[in-house]
């Protein structure tokens, strides 16, 4: 008998405008399940971002350094076509509190009917990351917040030059 092993690969797809540590705690474990994850940035010409897709790129790039089997990467047009081009089963998608529910329900069920090999998993966020996200982390760093523990150390520079240059 002969048996293949086929790579489990995921796509973690998002807008990381810019990446979290909610991000990186669920890529960790993320990777614990999968072979590789693929980190791919949305261009999404009708979302505005504060970062450009090339900032989130490298800010992705030197955060994820220490990560085995991830390759970072970005994609337009259908979420599970793209999967599809990379070979990849499921995607992977953090779920904060019941208020992601509803969102992140509809958008695997849309997913599953446009495609129902690609599977979608989700991983609960740590507990210390249950309340942030990339928009309040941002809303707080316009103003002066303390973001610093929320994301990692080059992302905290990136945002106070960001909003240094944009008050
Ligand atoms: O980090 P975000 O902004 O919550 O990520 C949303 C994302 C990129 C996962 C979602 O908008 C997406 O997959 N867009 C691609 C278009 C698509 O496939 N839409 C159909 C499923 S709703």
């Amino acid at each position: 008998m002969r048996v293949t092993f086929m790579k489990r690969i995921a796509i973690y797809p998002g807008s990381f405008d810019p990446v979290t540590h909610g991000h990186l705690d669920i890529l960790e474990r993320g990777l614990k399940l999968f072979d590789k994850i693929i980190v791919a940035i949305l261009i999404n010409p009708g979302k505005k971002a504060l970062f450009t897709v090339q900032e989130r790129i490298e800010m992705l790039e030197a955060c994820l350094e220490p990560f085995p089997n991830v390759e970072i990467d970005t994609f337009d047009g259908l979420l599970v076509d793209y999967a599809g081009q990379k070979k990849a089963h499921a995607v992977l998608r953090g779920m904060r509190a019941v208020s992601d529910f509803e969102y992140e329900f509809q958008m695997a069920l849309m997913n599953r009917k446009l495609n129902r090999e690609i599977q979608t998993v989700f991983l609960m966020t740590g507990l210390r990351w249950i309340f942030t996200s990339s928009s309040i982390i941002k809303e707080a760093a316009q103003f002066g917040g303390d973001i610093e523990d929320m994301v990692p150390p080059l992302v905290c520079k990136r945002l106070k030059e960001k909003f240094k240059k944009t008050p």
